[in-house]
């Protein structure tokens, strides 16, 4: 490459360099003619009067002025028969070169000029033809002159200029490998450092800046975070409590929680209660709420004992709780105590139903619903996480806790907390997915919520990917010093570490559901309820929520019917569907569609004693749950966007004989462990209907060695694994003093509030 550019530039300038020198070569050339017409025209009459005379006395007349000076070398006369009558010393050698001038002019034309070689050089020859006053003839005259100095003159010119544009060239070479130099490798080759020093564990904080594209500017630093992630993950999991492989029992886990809590009280907070009561026929009823956060830390506190705290949402919830709210539960095995916190009506529609569903909700989850912010759900949501912190402090008084804060609508209560007990360690675990930082910033109160999570000691969330994006979202909006070789966030003196922890499950065993000849009786029961003799059942099990991508899942299983009719009449998809957020039209609605879309499906496909889709919506109870997913050859997972998905780990650990195949949202957290599911993407009807139809083909010996896999990871991760990898990561980290920060302000009017006790 080097020397192609080098021939290049050589040719071209060999090439420009000649072009120069011609061109001042002609100038001179133009020049020269000049003067040889002067110095013609200054002895033209001269020669006129002697040609006059008789031709012996013309020589003898012209004899010195045909001489020459200097490159002139001469004149020479010839009469009109072209014979030499008389000439200069120096021409007289040249006359044979003059005549193809010389004959032009004899021929009738006024002057001639010509270029001739002789004797090494060259030599300019100008005729003139001389007439008397009737215009004949009388003779010609010719000058020479010498041009050698011509051509020295541009060979040196050719010289010099080739040398300027080398010299030019040289510098604009210079000039441009500066340029790339600065712009270019210096920045790469900075990073190739920085890289190696991060693989050598020794890298600075922030990747090197000024690099030349954006775009890998931003790349890098996410790719810094993921490589130092997954280094802590070695590191962590090498000196942790995963290294022995012994799986994790509840037994195990409150082992675990009496090292890690040192005596003090374990507290879990969250809106939703693990057990609300509601009255049907004028009696409160048991409802165990769908959702993975109950299903998760339910058996934590079952296993750890404790305390929860949660908003008292059941309509009986108050007659089934003592005055202070508490009760023991599960009521029939009372393990732990359940607080319930109250709110009035407009407190929960501001707080739960307006700025947590409508706000934070979709602002956390890519499913195309635009989040609405109120100010007035803010006021709520601040008075609201103001009392669940009351309520916390209340029940923990002067003893030790640590207090395990769980999800989006409690954001501020970890900085409220510490303000009022800095001494306590808090940890805090957002439930759904942290959104990438173009998409948070929307949130008018961005600020005030980063803040009020990095009051917990500890940050967690299912994904790393939601870490790098919870790091970079506080590294844009709030003014904290990053540590990312340790994931960790210092604001106002404190530290918060930001790890992953995929959430998981107990064993249904655990849960206490029918098994044996009671599980057969009950799905017999099921079966013979909902008509489900036609062989093998695909099964769905969700929140009604937007965001699980049920009318997705509903068209797919309708083209999978209508592209595979022999399935027809052999096979049923039961949707089990949580009713959920009712009080929002969003929800309502969402139902009410999903109805009418299966209604649609089901009329297009049902014969007389089969219907395609069964759509139950109802708040099914765990042993149903378990009954269906256990029945189930297929389960659909179809979320849009979703922190985890538990139903499909449920689903999995609802498998001991090793059979039946997850088809598997990619936009499920879930999909990064479970990577043995049939992976879809949900908004791809054509190929969600395939994958069912891949599912429901697939042989034996296949389903077997994907569910053995995904068993593994679901046996091996399980609920106890988690609780324990937290409240032990949480357990060591140092607790400091918020106390006079000054980092996050209440708003107006509840600033006075403060937090009593
Ligand atoms: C998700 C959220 C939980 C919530 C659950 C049920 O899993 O992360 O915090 O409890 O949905 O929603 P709900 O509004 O009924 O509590």
């Amino acid at each position: 490459m080097g020397f192609l550019i080098a021939g290049v530039v050589g040719i071209a300038t060999v090439a420009l360099a000649w072009l120069q020198a011609q061109r001042e070569r002609r100038i001179d050339l133009e020049d020269l003619d000049r003067r040889m017409h002067l110095v013609t025209h200054q002895i033209k009459d001269s020669v006129h009067d002697a040609l006059r005379r008789p031709e012996s006395g013309t020589a003898k007349l012209l004899a010195d002025q045909l001489e020459g000076h200097r490159r002139l070398l001469g004149f020479a006369v010839f009469g009109p028969d072209g014979r030499r009558i008389a000439s200069g010393k120096a021409v007289a050698e040249f006359t044979e070169e003059m005549k193809p001038a010389l004959l032009q002019a004899l021929a009738g034309k006024s002057e001639a000029i010509a270029t001739i070689r002789a004797q090494d050089t060259n030599l300019q020859v100008l005729a003139t033809r001389l007439t008397n006053e009737d215009g004949a003839l009388q003779g010609v005259l010719v000058a020479v002159h010498e041009m050698s100095h011509l051509d020295e003159r541009a060979a040196m010119r050719m010289v010099h200029f080739a040398y300027w544009i080398l010299l030019i060239t040289f510098l604009l070479i210079i000039l441009v490998v500066g340029v790339t130099w600065a712009a270019y490798e210096r920045p790469l080759k900075n990073l190739a450092e920085w890289m190696r020093r991060l693989r050598t564990d020794n890298a600075p904080e922030a990747p090197p800046t000024g690099l030349p594209v954006a775009l890998l500017a931003s790349e890098t630093e996410r790719l810094a975070a993921s490589f130092r992630a997954a280094r802590l993950q070695v590191s962590t999991d090498s000196r942790s409590i995963t290294r022995d492989h012994k799986l994790w029992t509840r037994e195990r886990l409150r082992a675990q929680a009496v090292d890690c809590l040192q005596g003090g009280q374990l507290v879990v907070v969250s809106n939703r209660e693990p057990y609300m009561h509601q009255l049907r026929d004028g009696k409160p009823r048991l409802i165990v709420p769908a959702g993975g956060l109950v299903t998760a830390l339910d058996p934590i506190l079952q296993a750890c004992g404790g305390l929860w705290v949660a908003h008292g949402a059941g309509d009986a919830d108050r007659q089934t709780a003592d005055a202070g709210g508490r009760l023991t539960v599960p009521p029939d095995d009372g393990r732990y105590t359940l607080r319930r916190v109250w709110l009035s009506r407009e407190e929960e529609q501001g707080y739960y139903y307006g700025l947590s569903n409508e706000g934070l909700w979709p602002l956390c989850h890519l499913a195309h619903e635009r989040p609405t912010f109120r100010a007035s759900d803010w006021d709520h949501y601040v008075e609201a996480n103001r009392r669940f912190t009351a309520a916390i402090l209340e029940e923990i008084g002067s003893s030790e806790a640590t207090v395990l804060v769980q999800d989006f609508h409690l954001a501020l209560v970890p900085h409220l907390l510490k303000l009022a007990r800095p001494d306590i360690r808090v940890g805090v675990f957002w439930h759904i997915p942290w959104p990438n930082p173009e998409a948070f910033r929307i949130c008018p109160w961005r600020a005030e919520i980063l803040k009020g999570i990095l009051g917990a000691d500890l940050v967690g969330f299912h994904l790393q990917q939601y870490c790098n994006n919870f790091l970079d979202t506080v590294d844009r909006m709030v003014e904290a010093r990053l540590d990312w070789d340790h994931f960790a966030v210092e604001l106002g003196g404190r530290r918060s570490l930001v790890r992953p922890f995929p959430i998981s499950i107990e064993s249904w065993a655990e849960r206490g559901v029918p098994l044996g000849d009671a599980l057969t009786r009950q799905t017999a029961q099921l079966q013979e309820r909902y008509k489900l003799d036609y062989g093998p059942i695909i099964v769905g099990v969700d929140r009604v929520d937007y965001t699980k991508g049920l009318p997705e899942r509903l068209r797919a299983v309708g083209r999978f019917f209508e592209k595979y009719p022999q399935h027809r009449r052999k096979l049923t998809f039961v949707q089990l569907a949580a009713p959920s957020r009712t009080h929002l039209r969003r929800y309502r609605e969402l139902i009410v569609e999903l109805e009418s879309l299966a209604d649609e499906i089901n009329w297009k496909f049902q014969a007389e004693d089969w219907k395609p889709i069964h759509f139950l919506v109802d708040h099914h109870d765990a042993a149903t749950v378990h009954a269906f997913l256990r029945m189930a050859s297929v389960c659909l997972v179809s979320s849009l966007h979703d922190g985890m998905n538990l139903v499909a780990k449920e689903f999995v650990a609802a498998k001991p004989e090793e059979d039946g195949v997850l088809v598997l949202s990619e936009f499920a957290g879930a999909a990064r462990e479970l990577s043995d599911a049939l992976i879809i993407n949900p908004y791809d009807t054509e190929q969600f209907a395939d994958t069912i139809h891949a599912a429901v083909e697939m042989d034996v010996p296949e389903r077997r060695a994907r569910m053995q896999r995904m068993r593994q990871v679901v046996e091996e991760h399980n609920v106890y694994w988690w609780a324990a990898t937290f409240l032990t990561e949480l357990s060591a980290t140092r607790t400091s003093d918020l106390r006079n920060s000054g980092q996050f302000e209440l708003p107006k009017g509840l600033k006075t509030a403060g937090v009593h006790v």
